[in-house]
């Protein structure tokens, strides 16, 4: 067994969820040495604080070194402890989880597969009670059933549908416990959104014959969400979550011969033959051949409202169809709702939606309401970078120019608005539903891989992550640009910008670019490289309420397990990048949540990959799950 986190917390009994209380655990000690740990290399940064100076407010903690443990490795003076793993029930009702004995209607009931975004949404003011929202990004039935019991040529109807089940989202009470923690309890709002739950279209496309199938001739229902990714939480409540790679799967769509559709699956990634998953054995709605608009279905922003455990899931058309990573909300000067997304793929774009109605405060559900309906309606746009320096000096290798920074002004492009197209052979609901086509159209800026973009709710400015790139600057593609500064950019970077006032221009700067620090082509917003922890491959973001930046990774390419890093934006210390935690091997961090006294990561596809597998977080049988740091004494997060 190499479960080396020792459980100092007893099980409460009561309302609380057995499976998902464990008490908080150090990892520090003993338990700690008897993993490997990357060993110190010279240049490399240890992120500890400038000399003379005090780290500020939210990022003062010792970093954890780059290591390779199965394992969560938190800071010295840090307590961890499992919130809610894959299989823990979420409705009252639900079965305890046998890996050896899954069945849909079990899992239908659990907590879903691979957690990704986590929203954490006060009940009151206290922050003691709470919604927490989970999505179920994907399914691995390799890594879901036991060894020798899933055949990929060849999966069983009820492994299918079992699947089906582990995808969506989870939305639970979660109340702080006494000792600073977070449990799972048992509430009227707790329940499981699957591939069965009913969706209301809303927006522009919604009754669009580009969405109607024989099983919804209304085009204004759908069952179920995929792929989602990450999200955002709104002011008003509820949660923002992102249908990203939903076209893995759709079958057969090289059986589609209108050279139009098949131009637009195509921009869209739709591939030949079978699925992966096999679902269209069993429901030909995965059948492209067979259901062409049932693809059109997703791809979207989808809303949901924690508040009502009655209300049905909403998918916002008005804010394109794309491989939609995350949304997330900032209320602009004048009252209207913006909303921020980026299509997760090589080469694609940012996107920004301004809606035409005003915000109302509060959280009543008239407010509610309200606001939801404000994402029906507005403008929708895509962004266009230019840099400042003459192109000569952008040579690919990641270089500074002359003026010491890569940054610039940028535009953003009108698509539609409400019913109107402004791009060229494009009806507004073909911009809505074939956003990509419509986007390269106009000329919007190819980056490398934009993932989660976030609003700095103490400065104002916005933060995009690209995650990487290594087809940048390859034979017949888009050459590295001043956004996007490197070839083959294999760790990522952070863009920066601030709106002008005018909803169409912005100016823009890199904080990151991301990777070795000892290595030429890396820049940390000018901190010395010396004293920065290495980053690679930024995917979501979040801020704590210091206003700073929190990245965590997917894919490090630096030989390193995924993790979680803060960095002020701000002052002296802007572009000191530092790692707040480790996660086990073969696993992303993702979701952060950082409160002023508690941190939330999902432990997203432990093991996966390959050898060395993982047993986290229990030994024996992996698990993917949501993750609970605080300081030991109780105190301030980087205090
Ligand atoms: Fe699912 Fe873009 O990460
Ligand atoms: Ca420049
Ligand atoms: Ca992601
Ligand atoms: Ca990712």
């Amino acid at each position: 067994m190499r479960d080396v986190v020792s459980r100092r917390g007893a099980l409460r009994a009561g309302g609380v969820m057995a499976a998902a209380a464990a008490g908080f655990a150090a990892l520090s000690g003993t338990a700690a040495a008897e993993v490997p740990a990357l060993a110190a290399q010279p240049g490399r940064g240890n992120g500890n604080g400038r000399p003379g100076g005090h780290p500020g407010p939210g990022t003062d903690f010792d970093p954890v070194a780059p290591n390779t443990r199965d394992a969560v490795t938190v800071p010295e003076g840090y307590e961890q402890q499992v919130v809610i793993r894959w299989g823990d029930p979420v409705v009252a009702d639900a079965p305890k989880f046998d890996v050896h004995n899954q069945t849909a209607a079990a899992q239908a009931k659990q907590f879903g597969y691979n957690n990704d975004f986590v929203g954490l949404i006060p009940q009151d003011g206290s922050g003691k009670r709470n919604f927490l929202v989970v999505n179920h990004e994907y399914t691995s039935e390799t890594e879901m059933f036991p060894e020798g019991t899933y055949d990929e040529a060849n999966p069983a109807e009820e492994q299918v549908r079992i699947g089906w089940a582990a995808h969506g989202l989870s939305v639970m009470q979660a109340d702080r416990t006494r000792d600073g923690g977070l449990e799972v309890r048992h509430s009227r709002y707790n329940r499981r959104i699957t591939l069965d739950t009913e969706f209301e279209v809303r927006g522009p496309v919604a009754g669009s014959e580009l969405l109607t199938t024989s099983a919804d001739p209304t085009g204004t229902i759908v069952h179920g969400t995929l792929n989602n990714c990450a999200g955002g939480v709104t002011p008003w409540g509820t949660v923002l979550s992102g249908e990203e790679n939903f076209h893995q799967y759709f079958a057969h769509g090289d059986r589609i011969t209108d050279p139009q559709q098949a131009e637009r699956l195509d921009r869209y990634g739709l591939v030949a033959g079978e699925s992966t998953r096999k679902w269209e054995r069993f429901d030909e709605r995965w059948d492209i051949s067979r259901e062409p608009n049932e693809v059109h279905r997703f791809g979207w922003v989808v809303e949901i409202d924690p508040n009502d455990p009655n209300a049905k899931p909403i998918k916002h058309t008005a804010l394109g169809r794309f491989k939609h990573e995350a949304a997330n909300i900032k209320i602009a000067a004048d009252g209207r709702v913006v909303a921020y997304s980026g299509d997760d793929e090589r080469f694609d774009y940012i996107y920004k939606f301004v809606s035409k109605g005003r915000y109302k405060p509060g959280r009543s559900a008239h407010a509610r309401r309200h606001n939801m309906a404000l994402l029906d309606e507005g403008t929708l746009y895509v962004a266009k970078f230019t840099g400042d320096s003459p192109a000569s000096e952008i040579d690919g290798s990641g270089t500074l120019p002359s003026d010491g920074e890569f940054d610039g002004t940028g535009e953003w492009l009108a698509l539609a608005s409400g019913n109107e197209s402004f791009v060229d052979g494009f009806t507004a609901e073909e911009v809505y539903v074939f956003t990509r086509l419509a986007a390269d159209k106009v000329g919007a800026t190819k980056m490398d891989r934009p993932e989660d973009i976030e609003p700095n709710p103490v400065t104002g400015s916005i933060y995009a992550a690209l995650t990487n790139n290594s087809d940048r600057g390859a034979a017949g593609k888009a050459g590295a640009d001043e956004p996007n500064p490197r070839d083959g950019n294999k760790n990522g970077h952070v863009l920066e910008w601030d709106e002008d006032g005018t909803e169409t221009r912005f100016r823009w700067r890199l904080l990151l670019v991301c990777g070795d620090p000892a290595a030429a082509d890396t820049y940390f917003g000018g901190f010395d490289k010396s004293r920065v922890s290495p980053i690679s491959c930024p995917d979501n973001l979040a801020f704590d309420g210091y206003g700073n930046l929190w990245i965590s990774t997917d894919g490090n390419e630096l030989g390193s397990n995924d993790g979680l890093f803060s960095v002020p934006v701000t002052g002296p210390d802007r572009g000191q990048v530092k790692q707040f935690l480790t996660v086990p091997v073969g696993a992303e961090t993702c979701g952060p949540v950082v409160r002023d006294d508690l941190v939330l990561v999902a432990v997203q596809h432990p093991g996966e990959g390959g050898e060395p597998g993982s047993s986290w977080p229990d030994g024996g049988h992996a698990r993917p799950a949501i993750v609970a740091v605080r300081k030991s004494d109780g105190g301030r997060i980087g205090v």
